[in-house]
């Protein structure tokens, strides 16, 4: 799992694996910066860590190539990237692509990027939510997975919508990563379905 900032929702992840039938279990927490509660998270419930800083490397490509390789020693069937501040590369999209999904909070394709909440209601949008996607090379672009809707409230601010949205992600997020580990899943023509 990749993490950069509270890791609600990885700490949502590690209470389902808890019961043996949810069917996964973390294996690793990956961070692109020290210092965040999401790798606190991750070591108080003794799951190994690492971090690969953008800044510790001379390239972004180099970086990725790092980051690939930090995860591939934890051979990850999955990887679950949840409030994960940084774009995928190349060499991270040849290992993992079609088996990374990334949890954006708004209903994809509407208001891509990193402030999808704030963009929602000052559109005046009356329904949001939130969008688990298989990752590919666009910003909050790939194969959706799933998505979960919410209420956009007369006097919502961006923290009340954005804290709305995160408790209806995380249990999107952890009901659909236990179906993809028990019940595997396809991808044909953007279109993905459960089972084998
Ligand atoms: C989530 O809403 C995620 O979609 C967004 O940032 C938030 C991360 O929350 N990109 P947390 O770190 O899991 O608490």
């Amino acid at each position: 799992m990749l993490v950069s900032g509270a890791g609600t929702n990885l700490q949502a992840l590690l209470h389902a694996c808890t019961d043996p039938a949810y069917g996964a279990r973390v294996v690793a927490v990956g961070a692109d910066r020290d210092g965040i509660e999401a790798l606190a998270r991750a070591e108080r419930a003794g799951v190994p860590t690492f971090v690969q800083r953008v800044t510790g490397h001379r390239t972004r490509q180099e970086w990725d190539a790092a980051l690939t390789a930090s995860c591939r020693q934890h051979d990850p069937d999955l990887v679950v990237l949840a409030g994960f501040m940084k774009l995928a590369g190349s060499a991270f999209l040849d290992a993992f692509g079609g088996r990374c999904v990334n949890t954006h909070p708004a209903l994809s394709p509407s208001f891509p990027g990193m402030a999808g909440p704030a963009e929602a209601l000052a559109y005046g949008v009356k329904v949001t939510g939130a969008t688990l996607f298989l990752v590919d090379e666009g910003v909050d672009t790939g194969p959706i997975v799933a998505q979960t809707t919410v209420p956009v409230e007369d006097d919502d601010d961006v923290a009340t919508l954005h804290e709305r949205i995160k408790v209806a992600e995380r249990a999107m997020l952890v009901a659909t990563v236990g179906r993809m580990a028990r019940e595997g899943f396809t991808i044909t023509d953007r279109k993905v379905r459960f089972g084998t």
